[in-house]
């Protein structure tokens, strides 16, 4: 990073300071500091940048690289999933891409586990129930939930998220662990008894099912009616993963049939739209992908994502590299 003009960051949207002070030792940071660019506002925003540190709400595709210039060296994404970037222009370009793994993995876990135990003991209809003043009288059969001791975890996927979660619901609340995933997870074997199964399986044997899993094409709707049809009446789904891995429409007909206990989104088919008919139910709890939302991950996110740009603008490799497709 020698020579005479400092390199140039172009930071999408305001993050914790942590990291934008790292990038200020060595580089200008442009800072957008407001409201989610346009595809167009984006592309002028990014004009002769080095870096581009996107957010998980930044589209990422050829003509964003070419408005950029050909300076520009690294695209490092502030999350975890990636499925915002065009891989394959990226690596068209020669450019290397970056995640932010890490302290996030908790964060998720334990937003998962706590939507977990809002939908299944009924936290939201019932604090809205109190609000409302509809609390008159103790009732022996007013809220029943369903209850987790004991009871079967699917993890659909099980990378570092949905293993940290099913060590959690096995050392906590003692549930058995079953996970589907491309390879097998031997930690998560080990230490929590999980088996692999099929998916059909673990959807028809669980009492809970959570999606840990990157979208793909191939995990696009994974989650569809036929899939939803082979759950348990009294099973709950949560996703903290990626809204399309489950068809909204066809999740939305279960709940509003009971044909499955309850679900918890973290993560929306068509973000940050949702669908009255899904808000509308009672049986579902809704929250603004916030599951990495402590300052714990934020923080070390903001810094991960300053240290691959800093890497990568001196010529060294970058922590956190995705994986790019080879280009024929
Ligand atoms: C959040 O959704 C992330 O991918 O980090
Ligand atoms: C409930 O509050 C009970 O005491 O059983």
């Amino acid at each position: 990073m020698s020579g005479r003009k400092k390199p140039l960051v172009a930071v999408c949207r305001q993050i914790p300071e942590a990291g934008l002070k790292l990038l200020r030792t060595r580089c200008t940071v442009k800072l957008h500091s407001g409201d989610v660019l346009t595809a167009r506002q984006l592309k002028a925003f990014v004009k002769g940048a080095d870096a581009i540190l996107t957010l998980l709400t930044d589209k990422v595709d050829a003509e964003l690289l070419v408005a950029a210039g050909p300076q520009l060296k690294i695209i490092a994404n502030y999350a975890v999933g990636f499925d915002n970037l065009d891989l394959e222009a990226i690596a068209r370009q020669g450019l290397v891409a970056t995640n932010t793994p890490g302290q996030l993995t908790d964060s998720v876990a334990e937003h998962s586990l706590a939507l977990l135990l809002a939908t299944s003991r009924r936290i939201v209809e019932a604090d809205q129930f109190v609000r409302a003043g509809k609390y008159q009288q103790w009732e022996p059969l007013l809220f029943w939930g369903q209850p987790l001791l004991g009871r079967t975890l699917g993890l659909v996927g099980s990378g570092r998220i949905g293993a940290a979660l099913g060590l959690i619901a096995h050392r906590g609340l003692r549930m058995r662990i079953l996970y589907h995933d491309v390879c097998s997870c031997p930690d998560l074997e080990r230490h929590a008894g999980a088996s692999r199964v099929g998916l059909r399986e673990l959807l028809r044997r669980s009492d809970v099912v959570s999606l840990h899993l990157p979208l793909l094409p191939s995990t696009r709707h994974l989650i569809g009616r036929a899939e939803l049809a082979l759950m348990k009446p009294e099973s709950i789904l949560i996703n903290t993963a990626r809204g399309p891995v489950v068809d909204e429409t066809a999740l939305t007909e279960a709940l509003t049939e009971k044909r499955i206990f309850a679900a918890a989104l973290d993560v929306f088919e068509h973000e940050p739209t949702i669908a009255a008919a899904l808000r509308r139910l009672p049986n579902v709890v809704l929250t603004p992908h916030i599951a990495s939302a402590t300052r714990d991950a934020r923080e070390q996110m903001s810094e991960m994502a300053a240290r691959n740009i800093l890497a990568v603008l001196s010529g060294k490799p970058a922590v956190n590299l995705i994986p790019l497709p080879k280009i024929t």
